[in-house]
């Protein structure tokens, strides 16, 4: 594979890709300061986060979203939502944001601290408070999703939200263990640390929120083919009601890793964010993430984060032209649409089958569940079969 002027460069990092910005962010508390927090904790402002902001302060704390240290200010905002670039110039896709109601936001003063507790009311982190402000829910839509369409999951949750964005830098009180996942919680520093120690100078991410079928796994070995190892990233915070739940994905990844990858080439780790949907704003996005984290180089497939047929199958690849590599930092690894050929008997695309569409096999997330659903498992030629079995255990159907 051609890597381009970039991917060249990036193999002389001998201390790993620098994060997006040049710093890794740390924002979770020290001890001295959490001491000072909690002593605090009874008489501060309260703000309750729901599921998809917690997932963002963590991102921030641990550094997953550098050059981020907090919530979006209005000029950040504004400019990300209309040129994918924060106030400074450096690029950055998704407003990344904190919305409260009206009520809640005129209880709180600029320039004091808040406390940040999670959906169960635990005391979880601290927003030094710098602006309050106002924000248009349709010109995000349409900017960062590319459509108003309440239906869309990313532009319904963006009309739910409160009017008044809370800015300003954020402190993680406490690095909690996953609950579900304590194991395959490998925040950027020390995933950057295990790269180095396994002597990998070139490892690409994988993002993906759905249960891993051949197709992921064809693109995934091809992508290993030519860099040293594979950073197996999945996305396990918030997502929509109807796609596979994070424990089912996570168990199908661990099946398949035991059975058909090399076991030290590979590294799974959960990614905590939240689903946005946003489809080629959004690889944007991921590919940032999977920098900070030590990747150098990142997959993006068909339709990559698309939902229904909002994007068209390779916007989310287009949209890396319109910035320079040097910009972005890493390297996309672009795959056209994966099948198996009945005629080769071999994964493929078009690339490299000469099949005609009926000597394709591909099948969408959707009939996969209407399958299950029916008690039928997919094909051997779309799944491995034990992955087949684990999904269709999930979906309590008998195998
Ligand atoms: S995503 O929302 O996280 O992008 P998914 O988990 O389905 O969804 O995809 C993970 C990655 O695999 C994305 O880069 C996506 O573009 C890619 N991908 C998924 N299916 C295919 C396929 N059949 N062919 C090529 N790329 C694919």
């Amino acid at each position: 594979m051609y890597l381009g002027k970039q991917g060249a460069k990036l193999s002389y990092y001998p201390e790993g890709i620098p994060p997006h910005g040049g710093q890794l962010v740390n924002r979770i508390a020290t001890p001295e300061q959490k001491e000072v927090f909690l002593s605090k904790a009874e008489f501060l402002p309260r703000v309750q986060l729901d599921q998809r902001a917690v997932s963002d302060l963590e991102m921030i704390a641990i550094g997953g979203f550098s050059p981020l240290t907090g919530f979006m200010n209005q000029q950040d905002y504004d400019r990300v939502v209309a040129e994918m670039r924060l106030a400074n110039g450096t690029v950055w896709s998704i407003p990344i944001t904190l919305s409260v109601s009206e009520e809640v936001a005129a209880s709180l003063t600029e320039g004091g601290l808040v406390r940040l507790d999670n959906p169960e009311g635990r005391f979880i982190g601290v927003l030094e408070l710098s602006q309050k402000y106002r924000y248009d829910k349709k010109r995000e839509a349409i900017n960062v999703y590319r459509t108003d369409d309440e239906k869309h999951p990313g532009v319904q949750v963006v009309y739910n939200q409160g009017p008044v964005n809370l800015a300003g830098d954020v402190w993680l009180l406490e690095r909690d263990p996953h609950p579900y996942f304590p194991t395959y919680q490998i925040d950027p520093a020390e995933s950057r640390q295990l790269f180095k120690q396994k002597g990998w100078k070139t490892v690409v991410g994988f993002q993906t929120r759905n249960p891993i079928h051949r197709a992921h796994e064809y693109i995934q070995k091809c992508a290993l083919e030519t860099v040293d190892g594979l950073f197996l990233h999945p996305l396990v915070g918030a997502t929509k009601d109807d796609d596979i739940p994070a424990d089912v994905r996570m168990r199908c990844y661990e099946i398949l890793l035991e059975n058909y990858y090399p076991q030290d080439r590979v590294i799974l780790a959960i990614n905590p964010s939240a689903m946005r949907y946003a489809g080629p704003r959004e690889a944007i996005f991921h590919a940032l993430i999977r920098k900070n984290y030590g990747c150098t180089h990142f997959i993006v497939g068909r339709d990559h984060a698309g939902v229904g047929d909002y994007y068209g199958t390779y916007d989310a690849q287009y949209i890396f032209a319109e910035f320079t590599p040097e910009e972005i930092g890493i390297t996309p690894m672009m795959f056209e649409h994966a099948f198996y050929c009945t005629r080769t008997k071999q994964m493929a695309t078009t690339k490299t089958s000469p099949s005609k569409p009926e000597e394709r096999i591909h099948l969408s997330g959707t009939k996969v569940r209407e399958m299950l659903r029916r008690g039928e498992l997919p094909p051997p030629e779309f799944s491995r079969p034990e992955v087949a079995a684990e999904l269709a255990r999930a979906m309590k159907v008998s195998v």
